[in-house]
């Protein structure tokens, strides 16, 4: 399972790929806000840290803005991928930018037959927002089941983007199920690397050893 960082603040970014974590990145309008830079700043500035595929959202209502919006953001780094809505017009410009080997992922996915339209319009990634679903009341995990089982059913090489994530469970589900990434905020990321019976069994080592150190 790869792991990409949710995040657009480049501290976090930076410290996360320090442990190894990052194999990606993905940003959207809310997470540019909160990191409070220019939006084109961000995204070099996240460039020249990860090699891996970095998400930028466009904001065109049309296939043919969409479209022109992505020429722009391939120039911002290396391995830029571009995140278009789920729409009708987003699922146009995929095809589009597809069809010029441009890579893409359709986000604000909450049902299995909108991840089905991304797979038929070639998206490279398809984002199933789990927290927002599980939000309102309906199982987010199952999406991800669902999306899994049709991709498979049909060989469809899309690859499936576990979003949304608000805790550690969400991850393990994900990896459990099959989700080809999970995109992680930071704060979850460190999360991952505890369990309380680690953290005790550290504190007892140090103690046990302090004590045979100093004889
Ligand atoms: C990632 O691509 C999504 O934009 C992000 O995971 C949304 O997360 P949120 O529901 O916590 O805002």
């Amino acid at each position: 399972m790869q792991f990409f960082i949710d995040s657009a603040h480049v501290a976090d970014i930076q410290a996360a790929h320090d442990m190894g974590l990052v194999d990606g990145v993905t940003t959207n309008p809310t997470l540019i806000k909160k990191a409070g830079q220019d939006h084109k700043q961000t995204i070099q500035a996240i460039s020249a840290i990860v090699d891996g595929p970095i998400s930028v959202e466009t904001l065109g209502t049309t296939a043919d803005a969409i479209y022109k919006e992505a020429q722009e953001y391939v120039t911002w780094g290396t391995n830029i991928v571009i995140k278009v809505v789920m729409n009708a017009e987003g699922l146009k410009a995929v095809r589009l930018l597809a069809n010029d080997g441009i890579p893409t992922n359709v986000t604000l996915v909450f049902s299995p037959l909108q991840a089905l339209l991304a797979a038929k319009a070639n998206a490279t990634y398809v984002s199933p927002f789990l927290g927002r679903l599980d939000d309102v009341g309906y199982n987010g995990m199952e999406l991800i089941q669902h999306i899994r089982t049709i991709y498979t059913n049909y060989n469809y090489s899309t690859r499936i983007l576990a979003a949304s994530i608000r805790h550690p469970v969400h991850v393990l589900e994900a990896a459990r199920i099959g989700a080809d990434v999970a995109t992680v905020p930071a704060d979850i990321l460190k999360k991952l690397f505890h369990h309380p019976l680690t953290d005790a069994g550290i504190a007892t080592f140090m103690a046990d050893a302090k004590a045979w150190s100093s004889r």
